[in-house]
């Protein structure tokens, strides 16, 4: 081992959310701290996120809104590193943010999310973090402390955490890096899938859906037992909108999905027009509940005619079709498209106060790599300052 090698306490890799928000305060603790980055600039997901404003938190982040094989996992950090002290970091940096529905808190302004990674590189400065971009990492090795061969040379580490985020959106420089470590060092991986993803559906369903492309209303999307009441969107490959993303991160290929079209009608609200408007066409009646090209594409699919023609029976099996309506999607967009990431690290092999390997003593692991989900809205970046709070008492 060359005497010049660099040591640091603590190295992490991936200068994402996670890796970011646990190197200050790592450092803010007095340790020196490297943060390793193989893009070229840091943050790259996050100035992305939000439509540009990142959807920062939310409000109501609790346990109950992520998905893990261990659904108590995220507990503890999510408990001691919550939305509130995110937010205060966001005030004192003087950040305006609003909340924009169901609790998820935005920056204000087109491109504010340039003011969250500027807050992180502040707060890094500030602790004295020293950070590398476009260093790309060639091994790690462990003997009494860790070392990290770069294509720049090689550092020396107490702690080493693993910061590198999930598989969506290759181009913006994700790697599967985490699993290849896991593998080195035995650590078991829970499978992983994309999440919040847009659904593809076949030829026979898309003949009714390709025309609506461009079509919202709002749903309720049901995926198993989970339910989520926002906009679906039809797309030109299948269904997408904020009620489809958050169904899809519960989805598993092969099984359907269940489509609420009518989510505040009751069964009865059709027979119930027939009295007022018997002389109505069903799709005419259809056209109260939703737009002129929706109320077309669901008439061609259920009886027609006049109501006053209908028995109420048909009438009710047909809002019944409406807010039941099963779809089954061939697929899903994949990783191009995903917002998140489904499965990941096995909590089990991690502690859950600390996020280090409960068999490989220093090393940690962060962030989206974890089998720790969030909804839509806030809560993956949530979990990001909240395991890497975690990680940032310790390492
Ligand atoms: P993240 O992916 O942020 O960071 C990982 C870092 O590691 C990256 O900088 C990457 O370049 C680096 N890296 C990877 N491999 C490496 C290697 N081999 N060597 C060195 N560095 C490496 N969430 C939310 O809560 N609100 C929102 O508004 C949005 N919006 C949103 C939009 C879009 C389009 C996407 C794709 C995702 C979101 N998300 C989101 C999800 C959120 O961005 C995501 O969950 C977090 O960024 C995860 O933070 P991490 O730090 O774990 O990974």
């Amino acid at each position: 081992m060359s005497s010049a090698m660099e040591r640091y306490d603590s190295i992490i890799i991936g200068a994402g959310a996670a890796g970011l928000y646990a190197a200050f305060h790592a450092g803010r603790r007095g340790r020196r701290v490297l943060l390793l980055e193989h893009n070229a600039k840091v943050g790259a997901k996050i100035l992305i996120s939000g439509g540009g404003r990142c959807n920062f938190t939310n409000l109501h982040a609790a346990p109950d809104r992520f998905i893990s094989a261990n659904p108590h996992f995220a507990r503890s950090a999510l408990a001691r590193h919550t939305q509130h002290d995110f937010l205060k970091l966001i005030q004192k940096h003087r950040i305006t943010h609003y909340e924009k529905t169901l609790g998820q808190l935005f920056c204000d302004g087109a491109r504010s999310a340039q003011k969250i990674v500027r807050m992180l590189l502040d707060e890094c400065a500030a602790a004295g973090v020293d950070i590398h971009t476009l260093y790309r990492i060639n091994s790690i090795q462990r003997t009494d402390r860790f070392i990290v061969d770069t294509m720049m040379g090689p550092f020396e580490s107490e702690t080493l955490t693993i910061a590198t985020g999930g598989f969506p959106i290759p181009k913006l420089g994700a790697t599967g890096f985490a699993f290849d470590i896991a593998k080195q060092f035995n650590i078991p991986v829970v499978e992983t899938r994309p999440g919040l993803v847009p659904l593809t559906f076949a030829e026979s369903d898309l003949a009714w859906m390709r025309p609506l492309s461009g079509v919202s209303a709002d749903v309720i999307a049901r995926a198993g037992k989970t339910e989520f009441r926002e906009a679906a969107l039809f797309t030109h490959r299948g269904l997408s909108g904020p009620a489809i993303l958050q169904a899809s991160s519960y989805w598993r290929k092969g099984e359907s999905i269940v489509i609420d079209w009518l989510p505040d009608a009751a069964e009865d609200a059709l027979a119930a027009r027939k009295r007022d408007r018997p002389k109505a066409q069903l799709k005419t009646v259809l056209g109260e509940f939703f737009s002129e090209r929706l109320a077309t594409a669901f008439a061609e699919q259920l009886p027609q005619g006049a109501l006053g023609d209908m028995k109420d029976a048909t009438l009710i099996d047909a809002a019944r079709k409406l807010k039941a309506w099963q779809l089954t999607p061939s697929g899903d967009e994949g990783y191009s498209k995903a917002e998140v990431m489904v499965g990941g690290i096995d909590t089990n092999a991690l502690s859950q106060q600390s996020m280090e390997a409960r068999a490989v003593p220093g090393l940690f692991f962060i962030g989206e790599a974890v089998d720790v989900t969030g909804w839509l809205g806030g809560y993956n970046f949530q979990w990001a300052w909240s395991s890497g709070w975690a990680a940032g008492q310790v390492i």
